[in-house]
């Protein structure tokens, strides 16, 4: 049985005037026994959010694949550590389409991430386009074979699916469309893993809010959600965070 998990990506969000909303989201998900939450935060506000969260684990949004150098502007893994964070996300659609993260990049980031005890949101998802094309599956099980690295056990690594068409945009896939492709992400994972794949959470992103989380939570294969503009906030974010307590009942 795996524990739902559900975490917030404040994406380049959040100043320490929204510490009061950590506050308030770490006291909601502490009386949620049941399930896993986490907060990531822009890089700047990790240790100040990690003071806050009590035990609610803080995050990061990125990592750079290299233990240090010169690497203008980027941030190590333990550099992360040292600040306070838990855990990192590390493909997410929009550092794949602003910034070119390449599959092999994003392996590197993982596997850097992990060397340095983080857990590791892995994010792989389609474009619209590609969903017309009827090559969702396709395209995010190749994202995962570039990018999964061989060690992968849910002890540190998440899987999220995010379809990009459905980020920001109060667009979802239906449960049918979702329970699909989680399945085919559980069994691109069985074959690069094996039975290690069974203990994989796969959160399922994109406009999930307090109104649709307990009719996409209980999909079979979603292990939780992966939340960007409702989780900026306690009002919008603890319904999640109920929602998937619920459905772990
Ligand atoms: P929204 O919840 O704002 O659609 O964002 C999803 C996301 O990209 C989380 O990483």
């Amino acid at each position: 049985m795996r524990r739902k998990f559900v975490a917030g990506n404040w994406k380049m969000n959040g100043t320490r005037a929204q510490l009061a909303e950590v506050r308030a989201i770490a006291e909601a998900a502490a009386k949620l026994p049941q399930i896993d939450a986490a907060l990531c935060v822009p890089f700047t506000l990790i240790a100040s959010a990690a003071d806050a969260a009590g035990a609610m684990p803080i995050g990061a949004q990125d990592v750079h694949e290299a233990e240090k150098g010169a690497h203008t502007g980027c941030v190590s893994a333990a550099m992360l550590v040292e600040a306070g964070a838990k855990l990192a996300i590390v493909g997410h659609s929009e550092r794949r389409a602003d910034q070119n993260e390449t599959g092999h990049a994003i392996w590197a980031k993982a596997a850097a991430a992990h060397k340095q005890g983080l857990g590791v949101i892995l994010c792989v998802g389609e474009t619209e386009s590609e969903r017309d094309a009827c090559r969702a599956e396709r395209v995010v099980q190749a994202q995962i074979e570039e990018s999964l690295p061989e060690d992968a056990d849910g002890s540190w690594l998440t899987l999220a699916y995010e379809p990009r068409w459905a980020i920001g945009t109060g667009r979802t896939p239906t449960p049918e469309e979702i329970e699909a492709i989680h399945a085919a992400i559980r069994r691109k994972l069985t074959d690069l893993i094996g039975d290690r794949a069974d203990g994989v959470r796969i959160l399922y992103g994109g406009s999930l809010n307090g109104a649709n989380a307990a009719a996409i939570l209980a999909v079979e294969n979603v292990d939780g959600g992966l939340i960007g503009g409702a989780s900026l906030t306690a009002e919008k974010f603890v319904p999640i965070l109920e929602a998937a307590a619920a459905s772990s009942r």
